[in-house]
């Protein structure tokens, strides 16, 4: 191993900032503890004017990337920009250089992973991305390495802090969505393209991961299924609440009669569940192993500190095995796993009907998801509005999704139904 390690920054926002900051401030720490001398020698943005609320020694800063890339003194690449292009190209010319990276981008290994690691692999060098899921858990490390004697049962996780602190303030303080989602943005936590958070899509590039390090299965983003927040009511939160659940962003990914489940939907948890406590901007991941039994991971999820501090661990991690290797737990299954379609997944089940308010209608909703084998387990009709339509909701027992599906689209259809029918997915146990 060198005495000194180079570390070049790529992208000077919310994580990069928070980087900086740990390196100039816990280099000391580290090396006391590990040995090694990390030295953030550049930092690349496109915009070094502008003040960032630390002190950076004269010379680091630069505008152009390629002085990262291509400084034959730096040893570790930090690509903290986002974005797809140009950061696969940056992080490939990095590869190529012989250089390590390390990059919180979830997008982009979601998506463009596979080729991304198998060039690693093919220069010997390392891509960490402990960063890139759960902000500053380490769970990337508790699945390749603290878990690795187990076969994984199942993941949970609340893996969106943007999604999870916009749910929480509506819950909690009634804010409305529009500005919870503003204040998320303000504290730095949202994506550039805050529909990622709120659409699932950032969620399901984080269980893309997940799902292929618990399961060695290539990256799959496109096999994930994903709804995201923005169908959730006020109204909902409280039904929710009034029935004893809490409603959260969830990412599912477990095996299920030899097939692997990758979905990302709001899902209402009982309160009585620990994961169901989780709020604001925290995350947790739930793992159950055939040999650990259940275990669960909390802390921040976003923030510049907390992923400053999964990206610097990284750093540290690479320079520490010093050999260059894929990452592991990816892509190792043989070609014969199989993706769950959603159609095919089990749940219990929330639905909102918005239902005119006249004798026989309940008989007649009730009816029809019987006839797709869905027991109902509770109702609660609210209010009084003769002639116009109320929420009925009802809580049903577990059914398929396919035949969800279809008895909603039957009973969107009954004169007596006004609106579509929205349904939100129930864990937990049957009564
Ligand atoms: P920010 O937008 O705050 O920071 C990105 C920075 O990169 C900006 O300063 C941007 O400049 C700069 N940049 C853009 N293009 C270039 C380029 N070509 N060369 C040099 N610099 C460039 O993003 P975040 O810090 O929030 O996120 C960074 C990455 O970390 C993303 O992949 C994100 O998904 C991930 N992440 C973020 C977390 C968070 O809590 N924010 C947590 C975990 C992961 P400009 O502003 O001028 O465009
Ligand atoms: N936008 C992401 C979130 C950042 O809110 O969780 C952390 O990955």
């Amino acid at each position: 191993m060198k005495d000194k390690i180079n570390v070049g920054i790529i992208g000077f926002g919310t994580v990069g900032t928070g980087t900086a900051k740990i390196l100039f401030e816990n280099s000391e720490l580290i090396k006391k503890r590990t040995g090694i001398d990390l030295v953030l020698k550049r930092i690349a943005d496109l915009d070094i004017k502008r003040d960032r609320g630390i002190k950076v020694p004269e010379g680091v800063l630069t505008t152009d990337a390629d002085a990262v890339i291509n400084d034959p003194d730096i040893d570790v690449v930090v690509e903290l920009m986002g974005g797809i292009r140009p950061a696969k190209d940056f992080i490939i010319q990095a590869i190529k250089n012989k250089k390590h990276v390390v990059t919180a981008n979830k997008a982009l290994l979601a998506t463009e992973g596979n080729e991304i690691f198998a060039e690693a692999e093919k220069n010997g060098v390392e891509v960490g991305f402990e960063a890139s899921v759960a902000g500053g858990i380490p769970i990337i490390k508790v699945l390749r390495e603290g878990l690795v004697a187990n076969n994984i049962v199942a993941v949970y996780g609340i893996i969106n802090g943007t999604s999870n602190y916009i749910l929480t303030k509506m819950t909690d303080e009634k804010v409305e969505f529009s500005d919870a989602l503003k204040e998320a943005q303000r504290l730095g936590y949202a994506e550039a393209d805050p529909t990622f958070d709120i659409e699932g899509i950032d969620t399901a590039h984080k269980l893309t991961i997940l799902s292929s390090l618990s399961y060695g299965i290539p990256l799959s983003y496109n096999e994930v299924y994903k709804e995201g927040i923005t169908k959730i009511t006020a109204q909902d939160i409280e039904f929710a609440s009034e029935l004893g659940y809490k409603i959260k962003l969830l990412a599912i990914t477990k095996l299920s009669n030899g097939e692997i489940e990758m979905r990302v939907h709001p899902t209402m948890i009982p309160n009585e569940y620990l994961i169901s406590k989780v709020d604001g901007v925290f995350n947790a991941v739930y793992v159950e192993g055939d040999a650990v039994g259940s275990t669960l991971y909390y802390g921040r999820g976003a923030g510049d500190m907390p992923t400053g501090s999964a990206v610097v661990a990284d750093i540290v991690d690479i320079v520490q095995r010093g050999n260059g290797q894929k990452a592991k737990g990816i892509g190792y299954a043989s070609a014969d796993y199989k993706i769950r379609k959603m159609e095919d997944i089990e749940s219990m089940y929330y639905f909102r009907f918005s239902a005119m308010d006249q004798p026989g209608v309940l008989s007649k909703i009730s009816g029809i998801l019987g006839n797709y084998n869905i027991s109902i387990a509770s109702v609660i009709q609210k209010g009084r509005r003769l002639g116009g339509s109320v929420p009925l909701v009802v809580l049903a027992h577990t059914a398929k999704e396919r035949d969800v599906l279809n008895a909603i689209k039957e009973i969107d259809n009954l004169p007596v139904v006004s609106d579509k029918t929205l349904f939100i997915r129930v864990e937990g146990s049957e009564e």
